[in-house]
């Protein structure tokens, strides 16, 4: 059936757009996003700038991207102001340069903030979809991310028609959006697996002014493969929690999972999934990486709820092949339920996310390289990570071949303070911070998790804080071990006196 839309080329579509406008792209990770319709943009970008015209366009995603639209716009010099998170070093680097405005935020937070206003008028979302009715019905593909805001918001709509992406995936989303304060109500999702809403988002048909067509795989990245310490981390994590169960802490049907994304989370997962001791799982969580469709596969995990699904080509192929079994066990959600503080303190999440560094208090700085340089950003971390039954953070006991301890004397940056964060483990070990007085996690943190290479450091640093303070802290020598590698290149065989 021919739809009553303007099937346009992507330039066409990117030709509409004007210089100073704000986009809200579908995009999730990779998965689902706009991939022509930016990559025309970035196109067009460069072609004014060589005419010596000004051209960027405010960017709001659901996360970070693939490299049609993150990265190219960035490559274009195209993009003034971002939010969410991002993942591309191209557009970290113009971040770090201040060449590109950043707003780090809650991905859950994000739908609501655009909604409010706070992030202005919201001139175009540009969608990719697997379907479209002539009404304005919108089958998203793999991610919904915060595509059902923008699709309502925006004045105007752009359709990316994606043909790789089956229409077959009708189904497999809930697309549901609270109403605004003082109108809000609960968000009635009691199990994993309930669905709340629609599996559509409708727009009004006279918003649509074009369809581009496509047929463009995800350009989601490869995982690299786990290697020991990555191996080593995911194991302590999975014996953590089959001791929770067996103390009772952890009920016996076990509680829904959420994993952060990246090398550490993958691995994580996989080692859960071997575990013999821990029982089938459900996950709660943003993201669907490779490791978690085995485990469907291997019925480890029973259930998903999910904003995205992250696949490698080769696992979306097999994604593909077996649609029926999986639309019983996925669901995906926007990025405003699926994070959701009320639903994750419901559900009693265990959250596992992946910190840059600890401190001795157990703050972690999940974002910022010796507290200045962006790496990705907050994500979706502290939406689970604050509501969680249990908040786990692990990361390697040091990064750049030891010059640098992840377990400092004072985080240089905070995203999750140590009144959110339980436990923290490295490839030394678990500390276990509930209940314990900062003077005690001081001590857990250095003798279970730093590297042997700096424990006698910081039990040296923990010498210079005067005794009968409530928190282990040296103002004058806090930031000292970041400062002994920004002058000498390494935070090992620190001289006191040189930072006092
Ligand atoms: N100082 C300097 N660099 C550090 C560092 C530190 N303390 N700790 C890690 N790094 C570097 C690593 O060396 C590596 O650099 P490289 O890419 O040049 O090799 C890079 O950071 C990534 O570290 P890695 O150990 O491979 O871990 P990862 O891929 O699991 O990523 C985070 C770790 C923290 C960057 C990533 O998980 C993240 O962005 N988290 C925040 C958002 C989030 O949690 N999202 C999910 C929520 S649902």
């Amino acid at each position: 059936m021919s739809l009553p839309f303007p099937v346009i080329s992507a330039d066409e579509a990117a030709n509409l757009i004007q210089h100073g406008q704000t986009i809200g792209f579908s995009g999730f990770t990779a998965a689902g996003a706009a991939k022509a319709i930016p990559a025309a943009l970035a196109r067009r970008a460069k072609r004014e700038h060589e005419a010596g015209r000004p051209f960027k366009v405010g960017v709001l995603t659901g996360a970070s991207t693939g490299a049609s639209l993150d990265g190219a716009l960035a490559e274009a010099e195209a993009i003034s102001f971002r939010t969410p998170y991002q993942s591309d070093s191209h557009l970290r680097n113009q971040i770090n340069r201040g060449e590109v405005k950043f707003v780090d935020m809650h991905l859950s937070m994000l739908p609501q903030m655009a909604r409010y206003g706070f992030l202005g008028p919201l001139n175009y979302a540009v969608i990719e979809a697997c379907d479209v009715t002539a009404g304005g019905g919108i089958v998203l593909s793999t991610s919904v991310g915060a595509s059902n805001t923008y699709l309502h918001l925006a004045d105007r709509v752009l359709i990316e028609l994606n043909s790789k992406h089956p229409p077959a995936l009708l189904g497999m989303h809930d697309i549901f959006e609270p109403k605004d304060p003082p109108m809000r109500a609960e968000i009635p999702i009691y199990r994993v697996s309930d669905r709340i809403g629609s599996p559509i988002c409708l727009v009004d048909p006279k918003k649509i002014v074009g369809i581009v067509h496509t047929n463009l795989e995800d350009e989601s990245s490869n995982f690299e493969q786990p290697n020991e310490l990555t191996v080593r981390i995911g194991e302590l994590v999975a014996e953590f929690l089959a001791s929770e169960l067996k103390s009772g802490r952890i009920p016996p049907k076990f509680l829904p999972l959420q994993s952060g994304v990246g090398n550490i989370a993958n691995a994580v997962l996989a080692s859960l999934g071997g575990n013999s001791n821990i029982p089938p799982f459900e996950m709660y969580t943003e993201v669907l990486q490779d490791s978690v469709l085995a485990l469907i596969e291997q019925e480890r995990c029973t259930y998903a709820s999910t904003c995205a699904l992250t696949l490698s080509t080769e696992m979306m192929h097999q994604f593909r092949s077996n649609m029926e079994f999986f639309r019983r066990k996925i669901v995906l959600r926007p990025q405003e339920i699926s994070n959701n503080p009320e639903v994750v303190r419901r559900l009693g999440i265990v959250s596992m996310n992946t910190a840059i560094e600890v401190d001795l208090s157990g703050n972690v700085n999940s974002t910022h390289l010796m507290g200045k340089t962006l790496m990705n950003g907050i994500g979706g971390s502290g939406d689970f990570t604050r509501n969680a039954y249990l908040s786990i953070f692990s990361c390697p006991s040091t990064a750049k071949g030891g010059k640098i301890s992840a377990i400092v004397p004072l985080a240089s940056h905070m995203d999750h303070s140590e009144h959110s964060v339980q436990i923290v483990i490295t490839e030394q070990g678990i500390a276990d911070l509930r209940g314990k007085d900062p003077h005690e996690r001081a001590q857990l943190i250095i003798n279970n998790c730093a590297h042997p290479d700096y424990r006698e450091q910081l039990h040296d640093y923990l010498k210079h804080v005067h005794a009968g303070q409530h928190e282990p802290i040296s103002l004058s020598l806090g930031l000292s071990m970041h400062r002994q590698f920004m002058r000498h290149g390494d935070m090992r065989g620190i001289n006191w006196d040189e930072f006092r």
